[in-house]
């Protein structure tokens, strides 16, 4: 489901600033996490979706030998080198596109230049993964402006690259393979061991609502990555002392948790038993879809929420707030917060009969409490990037 507003004022500007057409035009969405926090970079599982909110990015050659590139909402433009581009320190919204573009070109090199432009509505910090939907639409866009054929998990890993390399955060893969695998109507569950994606039918009874208290997220300060340094310490503890292999906490069961944990680092331990908790409650998240208990898969968003402020510590007070209050909320199923976290968005689960009313208490409560206003909009999953 694309914004054909956005669309269509990219290729307006696109005209007006380079004078000429686009060759290509490419969309890619940003995501809900809907269950399985910080699973993804310990070979967990997760469910996501793919929102009705996203990224246009319009290309063509030029014969400059440089590339161009223009934030669409600023009307800023950065250039950059073809080859072995170096991370912009002003501008930094640019290291997104000149990562993937480094990416690609290790594909395939190229000898011409290109002018592009971007443009999107996802709300910049919000949790929703504006910054791989601008990944991946660049990286569609290049691939048929250049012919290269990649699979989505080449293309996601060029987006996580970007990620590293480019921004300076240590991600995992889900917010480009949610970007790339979304369907209409459909929740994406992923195995980041197997890298196997599958969709999964939530049918007509439950929706979506994304709220977005503007609380602070900035998953580039070093809290994110230090999350996923003691992750990965704890992998390498239950390595030694349990009797099975342990190439990351996906093999680490809750029952293994509780028996060992108390040989780490209280802090470590604490970090390691939220995505072990986690990628339990995925799986039984699956089941439970499969029966179609739908209050059953809300109590564990409700858990999961539980396990982000006891044991990650990635919530935030205003996002603990807007959970509370829409767990309070008729017609609320569940609710956690969506995401890296420290601030962001939180995820709603409601009965669509009640979503718009579900909405509106939210947003008055909210407004009510604080005196500050939360955006409260419904969220459609939908389907993946495409070249358009
Ligand atoms: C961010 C990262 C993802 C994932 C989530 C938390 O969105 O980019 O890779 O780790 O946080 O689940």
């Amino acid at each position: 489901m694309i914004n054909q507003t956005v669309h269509d004022e990219l290729l307006a500007k696109f005209r007006a600033h380079y004078a000429k057409a686009p060759t290509v035009v490419a969309y890619a969405p940003g995501r809900i996490e809907v269950l399985g926090n910080h699973t993804d970079y310990n070979e967990g599982y997760v469910f996501s979706a793919a929102i009705n909110y996203g990224t246009f990015f319009a290309v063509a050659p030029n014969d400059l030998g440089k590339n161009r590139v223009v934030a669409g909402d600023l009307m800023h433009e950065v250039t950059f080198p073809l080859a072995s581009a170096t991370p912009v320190k002003e501008d930094t919204w640019a290291n997104y596109v000149i990562g993937t573009v480094a990416g690609l070109t290790v594909i395939r090199p190229q000898t011409a230049g290109f002018d592009a432009m971007f443009l999107g509505n996802i709300p910049l910090g919000s949790g929703l993964s504006s910054s791989a939907a601008l990944e991946m639409c660049t990286a569609k866009a290049l691939c048929a402006l250049w012919g290269i054929t990649a699979d989505n998990v080449t293309l996601a890993k060029i987006g996580q690259k970007a990620e590293h390399d480019y921004a300076g955060c240590s991600c995992g893969l889900l917010d480009q393979i949610s970007s790339l695998c979304g369907e209409q109507g459909k929740l994406v569950k992923t195995d980041f061991r197997t890298l196997k994606v599958e969709t999964v039918d939530m049918g007509a009874d439950v929706c979506f609502l994304m709220c977005n208290p503007h609380a602070k997220h900035a998953l580039v300060d070093g809290q994110y990555n230090s999350r996923r340094q003691a992750c990965e310490e704890a992998a390498a503890y239950f390595a030694k002392v349990l009797p099975h292999p342990v190439t990351a906490l996906r093999d680490v069961s809750w029952a293994e948790w509780e028996a060992h944990h108390a040989g780490l680092d209280p802090i470590v331990a604490k970090r390691a038993a939220h995505p072990i908790g986690e990628d339990e409650r995925v799986i039984e998240g699956a089941a439970l879809l499969e029966k179609g208990d739908l209050d059953g898969f809300g109590k564990l968003l409700n858990a999961s929420h539980a396990s982000s402020q006891t044991y990650f510590e990635n919530s935030h007070p205003e996002i603990d707030r807007v959970v509370a209050i829409a767990q309070a909320t008729p017609g609320v199923l569940g609710a956690r917060i969506s995401g890296g976290g420290f601030g962001g968005s939180v995820v709603v689960l409601v009965r669509a009969d009640q979503a718009d009313a579900a909405k509106a208490a939210i947003a008055k409560h909210y407004q009510e409490q604080t005196g500050k206003p939360c955006d409260v909009d419904r969220i459609v999953p939908s389907k993946g990037a495409s070249v358009l």
